[in-house]
């Protein structure tokens, strides 16, 4: 076994488990363990660093320091303080602790996090005569600790923000999807950049932009900071490089054909606004990628060649959708898709499970995926033009529930 190797956790997205394996494989790392919301791998410092920046999928990558069992509030106090914290941070840092817990059988969340804190600063205490402080909004270093009903485990967290932040967003529209979970849709839609992409209610262009992002091979954390990047013995020099390779992998000199339309032409005009702060104004320029205002219900296809439609369509808990205008225009959008789509294959991502019915499609797939805590479908219908009444479908491929 590799000594360099440090047992990491990513926390991933319930769905994306398998697109995060196939991203560790891409990067060299073999030794990975997938479950669900998760993936445990061994990987040295360097490419975890990699693994932060290239990421499209996971939440935030931490690292295990110490893991045990517990019955009471003491025992963890124990093991938090067994831990030699000063190979990763100094009583000049700040520092913060966050606690989840299943099936604990601790009383109080905040005072098991209190006496981990505790133990971090007794630690310091002891070995330096100093004890850093806590700060709530920016610290240095984030602690992690994660309670099963009889163990403990604590992690460093070597993302710092959350890893769907790719450094861009300014501008929100309405209910903005994050990014991780725009490049899983694209992930499990199958799409690539060869194929053309439209998004009809596109909203702040989230799926727009993290498909731009992947056809010109732009590292998903280019643009943005890492907890990593304040641990003690940081290797910057490698970090300068690992960020220098990613900066020469940009290509955007590839075909590709991008196209987000919104019913709102405030919210088209931020769309454009955040491809600019995305770093793809020259696709934006040259028309490679292109948003505008159009009714979904009306909208052409944005080429002439059958592509995907990767969407998310307005739905209940955002816009009191159990209305029945929502169901309607659902109605109107699927028979534009029919008239106007044929060859095309739609994707569409809603919390509600009547949307086939309400457009009359009969989808060919669906994927059960959260969006936050919402439970969602993906649902795939294809236009093959006239034959797509609910009643004419005789195929289907697969169905989850
Ligand atoms: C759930 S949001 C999409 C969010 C988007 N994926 C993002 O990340 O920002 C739904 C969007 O549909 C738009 N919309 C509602 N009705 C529409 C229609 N008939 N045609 C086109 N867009 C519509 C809303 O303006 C809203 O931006």
């Amino acid at each position: 076994m590799n000594t360099l190797l440090k047992p990491f956790y990513a926390v991933v997205p319930l769905s994306l488990e398998e697109l995060f394996a196939e991203e560790l494989k891409k990067l060299g790392i073999e030794k990975f363990r997938l479950e669900k919301g998760g993936c445990w791998f061994g990987a040295e410092m360097s490419q975890m660093m990699q693994v932060n920046l290239w990421t499209r999928y996971a939440s935030r990558i931490l690292l295990k320091v110490a893991e045990g069992p517990y019955r009471t509030e003491e025992d963890i106090y124990k093991l938090a303080k067994s831990f030699r914290w000063e190979q990763y941070f100094t009583p000049k840092n700040t520092f913060k602790i966050e606690l989840s817990s299943r099936r604990s059988p601790l009383k109080s969340v905040a005072f098991t996090a209190l006496r981990v804190k505790d133990a971090v600063c007794d630690y310091f205490r002891e070995t330096d005569g100093q004890r850093p402080d806590v700060e709530k909004h920016d610290p240095d270093i984030r602690i992690y600790v994660h309670l099963t009903d009889k163990s403990c485990i604590i992690y460093l967290d070597t993302s710092g923000e959350s890893l769907f932040k790719r450094g861009w967003r300014e501008a929100k529209g309405e209910a903005p999807l994050k990014e991780n979970l725009a490049a899983g849709l694209l992930g499990l839609a199958g799409w690539t950049p060869d194929k053309p992409l439209q998004d009809p209610f596109c909203g702040s262009g989230t799926i727009i932009i993290e498909a731009a992002t992947i056809a010109c091979n732009m590292a998903p954390g280019l643009n943005r900071r890492f907890g990593f990047e304040r641990f003690r013995g940081f290797d910057s020099t490698a970090w300068q490089r690992i960020k220098k390779e990613a900066r020469m992998a940009v290509n955007f000199d590839v075909p590709v054909n991008l196209a987000g339309s919104d019913i709102s032409t405030l919210i088209v005009d931020r769309a454009q606004k955040n491809a600019v702060l995305a770093g793809i104004s020259q696709w934006v320029n040259e028309g490679k990628v292109r948003f505008s205002a159009c009714d979904a219900r009306e909208v052409q296809p944005s080429s002439e060649t059958p592509g995907l439609i990767v969407t998310n369509p307005p739905y209940g808990e955002q816009s009191n959708p159990k209305s029945a205008s929502v169901a309607s225009m659902m109605k109107n959008v699927a028979d534009n898709l029919k008239r106007n789509f044929a060859g095309w294959a739609v994707w569409m991502l809603t919390s509600d499970r009547e949307l086939p019915r309400q457009m009359r499609l009969k989808e060919s797939k669906k994927i059960v995926f959260f969006n936050g805590p919402l439970e969602c479908r993906f649902f795939r219908f294809v236009m093959t033009a006239g034959s797509n009444r609910k009643e004419d479908v005789s195929q289907k491929e697969t169905s989850s529930d």
